[in-house]
């Protein structure tokens, strides 16, 4: 079990990363991005996400979460390029964000990675829940999320 010491220091030294910084994210500035990224659920800041996500993400409009969301080639590079250039690890960043992310996972959903379930569990009640639709509509139990604001 070689990898136990530095997963428990890891936990560690993750926790407090939101107590400081995750209040607030820089929320999508890019145009064509705010415009088609919006559509369907808020425009979700690029630093939430890796790099390689985003690329996924991006390759993939055609089967997004069950709908189409598909642009034509000269927008789809462009918001793919502000993501990327804009991801958690962009510029070889380090993100307490990507906290227990393996190198060779890509998570599609931010509502799915470590830090947010350990940030979420427990905390949201089964009645703001069913009101917010899913936990994707940050929106719905963050009222300020549009302006990169996800304090309580
Ligand atoms: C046609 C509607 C539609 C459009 C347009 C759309 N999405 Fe989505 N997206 C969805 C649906 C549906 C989900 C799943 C929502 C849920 O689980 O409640 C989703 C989920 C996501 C998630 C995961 C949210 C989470 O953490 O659970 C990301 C990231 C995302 N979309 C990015 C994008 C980006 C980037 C664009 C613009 C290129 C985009 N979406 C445009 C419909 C859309
Ligand atoms: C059903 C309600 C709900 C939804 C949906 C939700 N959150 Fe939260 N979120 C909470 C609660 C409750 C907390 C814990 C209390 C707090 O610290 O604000 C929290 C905490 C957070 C924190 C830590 C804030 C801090 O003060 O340290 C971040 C960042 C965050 N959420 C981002 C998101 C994002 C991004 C989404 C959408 C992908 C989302 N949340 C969706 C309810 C929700």
């Amino acid at each position: 079990m070689k990898h136990t010491l530095p997963i428990a220091a890891l936990a560690f030294v993750a926790a407090p990363v939101f107590a400081s910084e995750g209040e607030y994210m820089q929320p999508v500035t890019h145009a064509a991005t705010k415009a088609e990224c919006s559509e369907c659920h808020m425009a979700y800041p690029a630093g939430f996400l890796p790099q390689r996500s985003w690329t996924m993400i991006m390759t993939t409009l055609e089967d997004h979460f069950g709908e189409n969301a598909m642009l034509d080639e000269a927008s789809r590079a462009e918001i793919e390029a502000y993501l990327v250039q804009n991801a958690a690890d962009a510029g070889g960043r380090s993100s307490g964000l990507l906290y227990r992310v393996a190198p060779d996972d890509t998570p599609l959903r931010i509502s799915e990675m470590p830090w947010f379930r350990s940030e979420h569990d427990g905390e949201v009640s089964s009645r703001k829940l069913k009101k917010a639709g899913s936990m994707a509509n940050c929106a719905a139990c963050h009222r300020g999320a549009d302006r990169g604001i996800f304090e309580d």
